[in-house]
């Protein structure tokens, strides 16, 4: 078996070749997948070397690559990775620490504890919140939203996690029209059923009316879970958290969990954070840190006011494994787990607060940019551009051939999205190294393809 020498050496000389080209290469030029496999080779009977091992992956690989971490990426909410997050990644992977419990590795677990907490204040929830360290906001929802089941039922003397939900109180979910699916995937998981959330209503931009939530919590009996939002997936927009939270207050034994994947970081900007305001009076929090803090996949941070609503509801112990406040795995879902709060730790270290708030308000800054440029070149602009996100509608071309010819072209790359029951095309500006001149070539980009197919 080689040494590791060779096969880092090939791996740094790729990573630097990949992070150089990222500002210049084509963006997300479509491959058909299958074209992709040959490459990849068939086991071998015999190993092949390491160093040679990289050359065949790298050489696989590239074509079917995306630049999704570079400056002129705007598909979905994708960060890249600020490159102190990025090295303290490559230390995740070269040290392979399992960051399931204090034991196994010290240094985990005290470097996330430490990253949650600067988290917190950044974000400006309650400094003594649980945070567990999820792959995604998907996760972080999971998470969440098993504290608050635990909880609410806990308060009727229902040990959820021994009884399970049959038999149990009912609990009301109330969800956003316009919440994340992938909130509504946590509550399929619980047990509380799809179908079962009562869906409030939300106003032009996706935002949660607090009178409908009101009216809505009027006539229930029971104990209630209220899933609110802090960035709309395609506009940005944040639900009112203040108002959400005060109703929720008067409701009775209540959970107010937000969904803040990306939109909860406009709390480190102080010219943003009043779109976010109330949040800190939630009893949870979903939030990515591979979006807009710019970490390597993955990283996200589910974090809870009562800590031991989270740690009961997330704890699994055995004679081997016993538990202590600590253990990180006391706050996941996951039980071995890569210490992904370590590039979190980098990042924040590395950018400081005013690092992250000028991160938020450049993005934002850009987001007002390309829509002025969509705007005077005839698009529609269809939501308030509060954050980092731009909702468009082209007239005269199908938004779905559009963003083909973009994709094809490779100077940028955007994506297409349903939104008030027609399609529409989503900007978003969530990487550290995207500049204004990024925003111009991009835009004038898309507007000539426009300019081209409606003719
Ligand atoms: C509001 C919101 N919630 C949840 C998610 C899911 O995040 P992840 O893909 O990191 O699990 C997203 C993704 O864009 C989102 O925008």
């Amino acid at each position: 078996m080689d040494g590791y020498g060779p096969a880092l050496d090939a791996a740094r000389a790729f990573a630097d070749r990949w992070l150089d080209s990222l500002p210049t290469r084509p963006v997300g030029v479509p491959v058909d997948p299958a074209a992709l496999q040959a490459g990849f080779g068939h086991l071998p009977d015999d190993g092949l070397g390491a160093a040679a091992v990289l050359g065949e992956l790298t050489a696989a690989l590239e074509p079917g690559l995306v630049a999704s971490g570079g400056p002129r990426y705007f598909g979905f909410v994708t960060g890249g990775s600020v490159p102190a997050a990025l090295a303290a990644d490559w230390v995740v992977s070269a040290t392979d620490q399992d960051a399931a419990v204090a034991v196994m590795s010290p240094g985990a677990a005290v470097v996330e504890e430490v990253a949650g907490r600067w988290a917190l204040e950044l974000l400006g929830l309650p400094v003594d919140a649980a945070v567990g360290f999820a792959t995604g906001a998907q996760t972080a929802n999971i998470t969440c939203l098993a504290a608050a089941r635990h909880a609410l039922l806990a308060a009727l003397g229902r040990d959820v996690e021994a009884e399970g939900l049959a038999g149990a109180p009912p609990v009301t979910v109330l969800v956003g029209a316009a919440a994340h699916a992938t909130v509504v995937q946590a509550l399929r998981l619980l047990g509380f059923g799809a179908r079962h959330a009562v869906r409030v209503a939300t106003d032009a931009q996706g935002r949660m009316s607090p009178a409908a939530l009101e009216t809505a919590l009027a006539s229930v009996i029971g104990p209630v879970l209220v899933c609110a939002q802090a960035g709309q997936v395609n506009t940005g927009a944040c639900d009112p958290l203040g108002e959400i939270a005060a109703v929720v207050r008067s409701a009775g034994p209540a959970w107010l969990h937000v969904d803040g994947a990306f939109g909860l970081w406009a709390a480190a900007s102080p010219s943003r954070r009043h779109l976010v305001a109330g949040a800190e009076h939630a009893d949870s929090w979903a939030v990515d840190g591979h979006k807009w803090l710019n970490v390597p996949y993955d990283a996200a941070l589910a974090v809870v006011r009562d800590r031991a609503a989270l740690t009961t509801a997330m704890s699994v112990s055995a004679p081997y494994l016993p538990l202590g406040e600590l253990d990180p795995s006391t706050r996941t879902l996951e039980n071995s787990r890569r210490p992904r709060g370590i590039p979190v730790w980098a990042a924040l270290r590395a950018l400081g607060r005013t690092g992250v708030a000028d991160l938020v308000d450049r993005c934002c800054d850009l987001a007002v940019r390309a829509a002025d440029r969509f705007a005077a070149g005839g698009v529609d602009v269809l939501n308030d551009v509060v954050l980092n996100q731009v909702l468009l509608r082209v007239p005269g071309v199908d938004v779905a051939d559009l963003a083909r010819a973009v994709a094809a072209d490779g100077t940028c790359w955007v994506g297409t999205t349903v939104w008030d029951g027609a399609p529409a095309l989503r900007f978003s500006v969530s990487n550290w190294s995207t500049t204004a001149q990024d925003v111009e070539v991009s835009v004038d980009r898309i507007l000539a393809l426009r300019d081209a197919l409606a003719r």
